[in-house]
């Protein structure tokens, strides 16, 4: 089976195509093309994301990225027969020149070996996620091939659960469940469980910002660029190999709390009342302030899963979205599930996956084929998390 997916929820215009394998309990996938533009660069200069500024951009880049994907596949056939048997008005897409540009693409290109398309249909930023759904079902329309939503968040989860054999090859052997996955991006910190494939029931989240989000504005309180995320990283990486004696001190927000719930705006308001004490913040203590807040965070999210993984028992744990590239993060969750819970698999995406990708929406869409589950658990959806756009 050969899957297109798109991923356009966020600043990330991605494609990408796999082909997917059975192999006894294990499901292989194979990259045949993979496009992927950040537009990280761009949203620096307003420091965070700007969702018009990203639509604008993803309708400029999808259909060169999709060229892109399906000649690395081997799949992309120029012709002009194909301008015959389009007839189709794609009134999903709203904007006159993307409409073009989709039309004119479709109208010259045989339809590819392809069985289905699959695209994030949320969460992420309205105008940006619809950029690609309409792009999705514009291409199902032209080539009659069923399009199907896919969760972001499960894009992280099953990209977690996967081991990468080269860097066009994974596989997903099937995991002893249940599988608690701690979700960490720049629009969610949750930590879910996933009974069975694709059966989940949330166990915590946060109630206000997102970690990734509160590692953006600290960054951004330090004059650090977009994303912040990487740079607080790098920061605080610098004061830990000084040892130099770091005396800030930040909360760590719900620590004692009886719950896997998380909040980061305090944290974030500390790092601001800090910044405007000191004045003028040097090189030397935005490294220590980077520092301390890269270890509330970690204390927090590993005493939070520490919790979690007692409350449900699982016997895999997962991290994935963005910050979960954070090494110091990382080490640490591992460091706790080899003390606490030595039987408990710890399982991390591989490097490339761990920030938005297609790759992640082509696994899961392949997963719910194999396992015949198409839709987006609705459960979920109704209890607040992986939420429905
Ligand atoms: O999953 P993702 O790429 O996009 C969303 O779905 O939100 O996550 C982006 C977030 C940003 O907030 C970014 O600052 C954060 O992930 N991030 C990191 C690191 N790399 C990316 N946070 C901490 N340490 C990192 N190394
Ligand atoms: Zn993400």
């Amino acid at each position: 089976m050969n899957i297109l997916a798109i991923e356009t929820s966020c600043d990330e215009t991605a494609l990408a195509l796999l082909s997917v394998t059975e192999r006894g309990d294990d499901v292989e996938f194979n990259v045949l093309g993979d496009a992927l533009y950040s537009q990280a660069k761009l949203h620096s200069e307003y420091g965070g994301v700007y969702p018009t500024l990203a639509k604008r951009e993803h309708q400029k880049n999808l259909v060169p990225l999709t060229v892109r994907a399906l000649t690395q596949a081997n799949l992309f056939h120029p012709s002009e027969k194909a301008l015959e048997t389009l007839s189709q008005d794609f009134e999903n897409i709203r904007e006159e020149e993307f409409k073009h540009e989709v039309e004119k693409f479709l109208a010259h290109t045989t339809k590819p070996d392809i069985d289905v398309i699959a695209v994030t249909h949320g969460p992420g930023l309205e105008p940006a996620l619809w950029t690609g759904v309409s792009f999705a079902e514009a291409m199902g329309q032209a080539w009659g091939i069923p399009v199907i939503g896919i969760n972001h968040m499960e894009g992280h989860i099953v990209s977690a659960l996967v081991s990468s054999v080269d860097t066009k090859t994974y596989t997903l052997p099937k995991p002893q469940f249940p599988v608690l996955a701690l979700l960490i991006s720049g629009g969610h910190t949750e930590l879910v469980a996933m009974n069975d494939w694709f059966s989940y029931s949330l166990v915590g989240k946060t109630k206000d910002d997102a970690v990734g989000e509160a590692f953006d504005k600290t960054a951004r309180l330090l004059g650090l660029s977009y994303p912040g995320g990487p740079q607080i990283d790098i920061y605080a990486a610098r004061a830990e190999e000084k040892k130099e004696e770091n005396t800030i001190t930040l909360p760590r927000p719900l620590i004692h709390e009886d719950s896997c719930n998380f909040s980061f705006s305090g944290l974030k308001t500390a790092v601001l009342y800090l910044v405007n004490k000191i004045g003028t913040v040097s090189e030397t203590d935005k490294e220590h302030i980077a520092n301390e807040f890269q270890h509330a965070v970690s204390d927090v999210l590993v005493s939070k899963t520490q919790r979690a993984l007692e409350q449900t028992g699982a016997k895999t744990l997962v991290i994935g979205g963005g910050v979960s590239a954070n090494t110091f993060i990382r080490n640490a969750i591992a460091t706790m599930v080899t003390e606490h819970f030595p039987e408990t698999q710890f399982s991390t995406p591989p490097p490339k996956l761990t920030g938005d990708n297609a790759i992640m929406i082509g696994i899961a869409a392949g997963m719910r084929q194999v396992h015949n589950i198409p839709h987006t658990n609705e459960a979920l959806c109704a209890q607040g998390s992986l939420t429905l756009t």
